[in-house]
């Protein structure tokens, strides 16, 4: 069983001889673990030899009417999970423990990266993530920490926090862990229907879709865009509320004639990425699909 620890005082201390000689790995969650949850955990022990996992449902990158007060708290399951996979340490401290004063007066803001996708329906959940993941990490100085690719531009503003901010971490991204029929696997999941969770798959579908079209497309903006806005109007049939269907280039900056047409003037095959997010009932799902665009000189 992992110890809990619930201060950051009493962690420290622990860790504080430890890290002279072993390395470790955080892994940060607001609990409710499922499957994804657990495989970042497997690669943290991968690449450390003590895993500690953060449980925090992080009240600062909730925004008003969000679900913050009802998002699922199940420590004791979680405990459970953790233990079967053999997990050195959870930190779980209260909200007065992380924020001595809440709202913080002090901020992590994250620029253009921030504003754009989720940052549009969302305006302070990335200043949230920022604040909580900085103070995670100051509080226990790991060499790594595990993300999932799930949250993209999450991971996008994490690695740009580690870069700006001099961080001494080995960011990691984790692959997106799927049910068997597609669906990437989210606490929020829990908020669908039986119905709502028959349809939910279709989103992934529809990504998949997006992307081998693209990939046998003409590389030029127009033809993108009218692909884009065909696979959201489906979607929107199927019964999504699409809140943005995206290309962007795999760093998260817009695709423009320029990028595509420098591409398609040489052999050089560049990375994109997809990305949605589409309210499904009470549930706001997300999801993302990479793919290469490879052209062939003209
Ligand atoms: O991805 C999450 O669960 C949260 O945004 C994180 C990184 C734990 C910060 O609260």
């Amino acid at each position: 069983m992992p110890t809990i620890h619930h201060h950051i005082a009493t962690l420290q201390e622990t860790l504080k001889p430890l890290r002279q000689q072993q390395s470790i790995a955080l892994v940060p969650t607001m609990g409710n673990l499922h499957q994804g949850h657990l495989e970042l955990v497997r690669l943290a022990r991968q690449h450390a030899d003590i895993v500690v996992v953060s449980i925090f449902v992080n009240p600062t990158q909730f925004g008003v009417g969000e679900d913050f007060d009802s998002y699922p708290r199940t420590l004791d399951e979680d405990i459970a999970k953790l233990t079967s996979i053999g997990v050195d340490y959870v930190f779980a401290p209260s909200i007065s423990e992380i924020y001595p004063v809440l709202p913080p007066p002090t901020l992590v803001m994250a620029g253009a990266i921030a504003t754009q996708l989720c940052g549009q329906s969302r305006p302070t959940h990335f200043d949230g993530v920022g604040i909580v993941v900085a103070k995670l990490f100051n509080i226990i100085q790991p060499d790594s920490a595990i993300f999932g690719q799930k949250d993209y531009q999450q991971l996008a503003i994490i690695k740009q926090l580690v870069r700006d901010l001099s961080y001494p971490i080995e960011i990691i991204g984790a692959p997106i862990v799927r049910a068997d029929d597609g669906l990437a696997l989210s606490s929020r999941n829990q908020y669908l229907t039986d119905n709502e969770r028959q349809i939910a798959p279709s989103l992934q579908a529809q990504l998949k879709l997006l992307a081998s079209q693209l990939m046998e497309a003409k590389p030029e903006q127009k033809v993108f865009e009218s692909l884009i806005a065909k696979t959201k109007k489906h979607m929107t049939e199927i019964g999504f509320d699409v809140d943005y269907l995206e290309v962007k280039t795999a760093e998260l900056t817009d695709l423009s004639d320029i990028h595509l047409a420098s591409d398609s003037s040489n052999t050089k095959s560049q990375q994109l990425v997809i990305l949605v997010a589409a309210r499904l009932g009470r549930a706001r799902l997300l999801d993302n699909q990479l793919l290469t665009i490879k052209s062939t000189p003209q």
